[in-house]
């Protein structure tokens, strides 16, 4: 069994309760590919500090990527009484490579070095999630491209409202998704600089070069202060955020795809592949996918309040509570990361019933609207067409009938401003395309955002 890197200052061996309580290599071996690659920048900053012989930095270099050749492999054993992945890491390359694996932790400590670690981990899950949100963009674009014609019922309240696009219904996801991947780039700005050579808290007497592991990282630069360095977590903070805000525009999108797949819309197919079965019904195909992205958002928000309580009212400078930062922001990370990617073929394969959509938008008085505008258009006040149109709607659900079913002279019992071009004025189409306002529904107009959203797309991915 290898030494604790601690064990100077203890005369009895750590009691195997508290091993098993307070390791966190079970989580944190994740890291372990930022952990060698942060190992690698500190020693070749050291040796460029004279810290370091040339012959023992390469010989640590070496034995670094034998270790992670070895985790990468699955041949490499994790031990719980070394507590983390970094003394994992560290343990086992001294016992590679000899004394000059003593030499490596000069100048750093674990608190710089984990939130170096994690700060380059969740770096590194954001890149992915844009990677994610940009693929299930770039789906709906091309639902939305097919759908320009589509006309579907616009709810407010789960009610028909006004007819729309279904292209137009599709685009405002892509808005949503554009918000959360520019609010990632965001987070990055804050996130990349680095903690490396803060040491425990206070800095070190060595005559390190912060720019220099910085730059290697890939950081922009050091943090400012060292103190601020180890026990910040805002960044992890703003990941789970990000990734909750994600979560929450997923279980919007899944639960219309829930109610349009429903038996009673039955708007939208759902590819076989995408759904699953019943065990005892044989006729069902149900949108499960759909369903454990809206189950799964909880728990990302859980992780989120998890995390901000975790944080609330810690001392200066790294406590070890912070270990527990880990579970709820890879968990948050894994979780978007895998609902964007299998909403993003959920999307991929959604077919539409025109039939089911057609019949719908027949009920619900969904042009109401139109023929309040066209009063309006006519000299009427909007509130007096408003209240005349909901005279109309009103006695034709007592008589079981729709606008549609109205003749010109009983359109002219409600109001004398009803003259024949009211009956071209119940068309769906028209409606939707007479919405020509900006950001409106009208076709020509989603065909124009169709076609920026394609645009702003291409320039995603220069900044993530
Ligand atoms: N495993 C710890 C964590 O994840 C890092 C080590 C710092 N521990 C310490 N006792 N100073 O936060």
């Amino acid at each position: 069994m290898k030494e604790k890197p601690w064990s100077g200052r203890f005369s009895k061996e750590t009691d195997s309760l508290v091993e098993r309580f307070s390791e966190s290599v079970s989580v944190d071996k994740r890291l372990y590919c930022e952990d060698i690659e942060g190992s690698i920048a500190h020693a070749q900053m050291l040796c460029r500090a004279g810290i370091l012989t040339e012959k023992e930095t390469e010989s640590i270099i070496e034995g670094l990527n034998s270790i992670r050749k070895d985790i990468e492999e699955g041949a490499f054993l994790f031990d719980q009484a070394l507590e983390d992945v970094h003394m994992n890491i560290e343990a086992e390359l001294t016992e590679r490579i000899g004394e000059a694996g003593k030499k490596l932790h000069t100048a750093r400590s674990r608190n710089d070095q984990v939130a170096t670690d994690f700060r380059m981990y969740v770096r590194g899950c954001l890149a992915e999630m844009c990677r994610a949100l940009k693929a299930i963009m770039e789906s709906l674009v091309e639902q939305a491209d097919r759908h320009v014609d589509t006309i579907v019922p616009g709810m407010t309240h789960l009610q028909h409202a006004q007819p729309v696009s279904l292209a137009h219904h599709l685009l405002a996801y892509v808005e949503m998704f554009f918000r959360d991947y520019s609010r990632i780039v965001d987070t990055v700005k804050r996130l990349n600089e680095s903690p490396l050579g803060s040491a425990a808290l206070a800095g070190t007497p060595h005559a390190i070069d912060r720019e220099m592991t910085a730059a290697a990282l890939g950081f922009d630069r050091p943090c400012r202060n060292s103190m601020d360095a180890v026990s910040d977590r805002d960044f992890a903070l703003e990941a789970v955020f990000d990734a909750s805000i994600i979560m929450m525009h997923l279980s919007r999108m899944a639960e219309e795809i829930i109610i349009w797949n429903s038996s009673p819309f039955s708007f939208i197919d759902l590819e076989d592949a995408f759904c699953t079965g019943s065990s005892i019904m044989p006729q069902k195909k149900n949108p499960d996918v759909a369903e454990l992205v809206r189950g799964k958002v909880g728990g990302v928000y859980g992780n989120l309040v998890a995390l901000m309580t975790m944080m609330k009212a810690l001392p200066l400078a790294y406590n070890r509570d912070m270990q527990e930062d880990k579970p709820p922001v890879i968990a948050s990370m894994d979780t978007a990361l895998s609902c964007l990617e299998v909403m993003r073929g959920l999307v991929a394969g959604l077919k539409v019933n025109s039939e089911a959509l057609s019949e719908s938008l027949n009920r619900g008085f969904i042009t109401a609207t139109d023929v309040a505008d066209y009063l309006v258009e006519k000299g009427v006040s909007f509130r007096e067409a408003h209240h005349i149109t909901g005279e109309m709607v009103a006695s034709l659900i007592r008589q079981g009938r729709t606008l549609s079913d109205l003749t010109l002279e009983e359109f002219r019992s409600f109001s004398a401003s009803f003259d024949e071009g009211i009956l071209s004025v119940l068309s769906v189409e028209r409606s939707v395309d007479r919405r020509r306002s900006f950001g409106g529904t009208a076709r020509d107009k989603v065909r124009k955002a169709l076609g920026d959203a394609r645009e702003r797309l291409e320039t995603l991915g220069k900044n993530c």
